[in-house]
């Protein structure tokens, strides 16, 4: 009798503690999507129906408040609607929203702790020390390397063509290659050539990451977004992220190397290693180079977390870039105005500085090509790398309107996907029109552009990533022509990476010049 009544009561008490939590926004007369329990707006998700970024754009378009109450799980999370809101939050009140949410432990767990986990002082700290490997100088020096890796997909490419001159390619396929190579090369220090050897170490590591890794890789990456707590849980019970392991111990070996036998490379990896020697990077652009070495207990960092930055780079890096190339192209092929208008300026580039399509480039003529860069600034408005930003609050904070305060500790989700695709602050949004950027235009409204993120925590590499983008798009559109495909809105399939990746592949058919 006493058990059945204490479970009556337990289960009592357990549907009201779900429906409590599970009308959090309800109560506070917020608008919001009505919970799908328990799961809420990671129904489709957890279903491997929709990937999340396509998800949040449907909540977002379903809706008109300037901010959505949506459930993450049992998690109330809010999605900001307005982009001039969306804007405020993480820059003019960024000291309420500094931080992203999601698992970090740079105690127990340092190769968690990359600047995109890292809380607070630490975030800010690290941030200030990474931001000169980005500078403009820097990606300029290490330009050569990316150049090396867009000559080789180009003859990657040409060799394909000989074998099957009107097969279609794969050019997402081919894009990743080039994007992971480079981050093989500039931040891992690797000789690297995927095109030639697909089956090298680096390639082998961070295609375990790709194809399907095991339950507890995959509980523990989902549960590092949606459930720090848990992903904590997971790494003090001994649980190790096997890809990180054996990055880990690749660094280990590379930055030995370069140490005793004081190699210098022009490249990322040198800078994390100088950061490592001296607790800082010049913001000079020669003398950065130059070696000093400590002894390891003077070390100003880890191999640990010299590796969770690597590994962060990795993973924001080479999709991100992949994508914005591989849509580009695929846009390209749609317009064929627009892909001669292209390959017209490139033409006209490499005329001026008297370089034939498979010559080596270099950054500055690469700086010149300022239609090629509308064309990638609408390519990653219309399909963003990530397609949502978060945040978490770190301090109560009222709405500007005064209709709520948000409590510390609630996430925030920033939908791009459906901003950017918002026809109110981009006309013909479903459509591709590099021309909305020209100067004496400006078709659009600018406060909801944010591809790269906004405020002190947007995209650190947007430089490199714009610099590798485009490098590799003129070398194919110098040597290739693309052929004409029939107008069609690309849709997006399930994927447990927060990216958006195209049912069936971006597939082209090339034609040499
Ligand atoms: C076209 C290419 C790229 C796009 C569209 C892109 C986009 C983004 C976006 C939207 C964010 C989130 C910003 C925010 O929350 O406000 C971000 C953050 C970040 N990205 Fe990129 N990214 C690109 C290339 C790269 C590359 C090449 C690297 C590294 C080599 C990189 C490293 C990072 C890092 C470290 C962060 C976290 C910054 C922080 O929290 O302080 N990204 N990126
Ligand atoms: C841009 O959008 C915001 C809403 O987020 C709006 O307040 C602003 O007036 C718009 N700007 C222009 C120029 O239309």
């Amino acid at each position: 009798m006493f058990v059945i009544i204490s479970l009556t009561i337990f289960v009592v008490l357990l549907l009201q503690y779900v429906r409590r939590r599970y009308s959090y926004w309800q109560r506070l007369g917020v608008a919001c999507e009505p919970a799908a329990i328990p799961f809420g707006i990671l129904d489709a998700v957890v279903k491997r129906k929709q990937s999340f970024g396509v998800a949040l754009r449907q909540v977002y378009e379903k809706h008109s408040a300037k901010v959505v109450g949506i459930y993450m799980v049992g998690t109330p999370t809010l999605l900001v609607r307005d982009a001039e809101l969306a804007q405020q939050l993480m820059t003019k009140d960024f000291a309420s929203f500094h931080d992203r949410g999601v698992y970090v432990d740079e105690q127990h767990d340092p190769l968690s702790s990359n600047l995109f986990n890292l809380q607070g002082a630490a975030w800010r700290n690290l941030r200030n020390k990474l931001t000169p490997s980005f500078s403009s100088g820097k990606i300029k020096g290490m330009f050569g390397t990316i150049d090396d890796v867009g000559d080789k997909l180009v003859q990657h490419l040409l060799q394909q063509l000989e074998l099957a001159p009107q097969a279609e390619i794969d050019i997402k396929e081919k894009l990743t290659t080039y994007a992971v190579d480079i981050i093989g090369s500039v931040i891992f220090g690797l000789e690297v050539d995927s095109f030639s050897q697909p089956h090298n170490e680096f390639r082998a590591i961070s295609e375990q990451l790709l194809n399907e890794p095991g339950w507890l890789l995959k509980l523990h990456n989902i549960s590092t977004f949606i459930c720090p707590a848990l992903a904590k849980l997971l790494n003090r019970l001994g649980y190790k992220n096997p890809v990180l392991t054996q990055l880990q111990d690749m660094m280990q070996r590379t930055i030995d190397f370069r140490e005793r036998h004081n190699v210098v490379r022009k490249d990322l990896l040198q800078l994390l290693i100088r950061l490592r020697q001296t607790g800082k990077i010049g913001e000079e652009d020669d003398e950065m180079w130059d070696i000093e070495t400590a002894q390891e207990s003077l070390k100003e960092m880890s191999i640990e977390k010299i590796t969770a930055q690597a590994f962060l780079f990795y993973i924001a890096g080479s999709e991100t870039t992949a994508s914005a190339a591989a849509f580009t192209l695929y846009e390209l092929a749609m317009y064929p105005e627009l892909l001669q208008e292209a390959q017209a300026e490139v033409d006209a580039m490499l005329k001026r500085h008297q370089l034939h399509p498979q010559d080596k480039l270099n950054y500055e003529a690469v700086q010149e090509l300022k239609f090629l860069d509308q064309c990638i600034m609408e390519t990653i408005r219309k399909y963003p790398g990530l397609p949502f930003l978060n945040r978490e609050c770190t301090a109560d904070f009222e709405l500007p309107d005064g209709s709520l305060t948000i409590k510390q500790g609630t996430p925030i989700l920033i939908s791009l996907f459906g901003i950017q695709r918002d026809e109110s602050y981009f006309p013909n949004a479903e459509g591709y029109d590099p021309h909305r950027f020209d100067a004496d235009k400006q078709n659009y409204n600018q406060t909801a552009y944010m591809p790269f993120g906004e405020g002190p925590r947007h995209c650190i590499a947007l430089r490199m990533g714009k610099v590798s983008t485009k490098a590799v798009l003129a070398k194919v559109l110098a040597n290739f022509d693309l052929l004409q495909l029939p107008h069609k809105e690309l849709t997006f399939g399930f994927d447990p990476a927060p990216v958006l990746i195209p049912v069936g592949g971006l597939k082209l058919r090339l034609k040499k010049r």
